[in-house]
């Protein structure tokens, strides 16, 4: 099923769209969209890990993101057999500005767990709405269908972000931050330059 872009906004997260300038880059530009994709599977496998281990006497989180790091990483071997077959090499990790400084908004203490679930729910929905922008407009039927499958994935682990962040603090608190942490981000992605990345 072709996914809906629309899905993730519907539930008020992303409060901006990506501009059709990020999809003509990134579609004339795949080699390099599959190389940035690939670093940013590893580090959703990582980050997911990295909450097991910071709140590790929390159940259900440990349970759904050590899951979760073992799907990211299935999604990471996806991509880079994909960039293999391209004749390309994984290389270093160049960083991703995208996703620092959303990171570097969240609380040091008090609300810090609830900070960096909606920040990777963030990050989960605006990747989401990019695949699923490829998913729709790529020439290869191939590559669309992995893009549709990552594209459906990540919206449901938006979701699944969100709904931890619910399970771990106040909801209205969670709604405030959620609204504060989306307005960020739309700043953050008017602010970097388009580039054939995923973020
Ligand atoms: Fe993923
Ligand atoms: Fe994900």
């Amino acid at each position: 099923m072709i996914p809906d872009t629309s899905s993730c906004l519907k539930w008020a997260v992303l409060l901006s769209q990506t501009s059709p300038e990020w999809l003509a880059k990134a579609l004339a530009d795949m080699d390099a969209v599959l190389l940035d994709h690939a670093h940013c599977e590893k580090k959703a496998a990582a980050s997911a890990m990295s909450l097991v281990a910071g709140y590790s006497f929390h159940e259900e989180l440990v349970r759904k993101m050590s899951a979760l790091a073992i799907e990211e990483l299935q999604h990471f071997r996806a991509v880079y057999e994909r960039l293999v077959a391209r004749g390309l090499s994984l290389g270093r990790d160049p960083g991703d500005p995208y996703a620092q400084k959303l990171i570097a908004l969240a609380r040091p203490r008090e609300g810090r767990l609830t900070d960096r679930l909606l920040i990777f729910g963030l990050i989960e929905a605006r990747s989401h709405e990019r695949l699923a922008l490829l998913a729709q407009n790529l020439k290869s039927p191939e590559l669309a269908r992995l893009y549709t499958e990552l594209a459906n994935a990540e919206s449901r682990h938006a979701k699944l972000f969100v709904d931890l962040a619910h399970r771990y603090d106040d909801d209205a608190a969670v709604s405030r931050r959620v609204t504060e942490l989306a307005q960020a981000e739309a700043a953050i992605v008017a602010n970097l330059p388009v580039e054939p990345r995923v973020h």
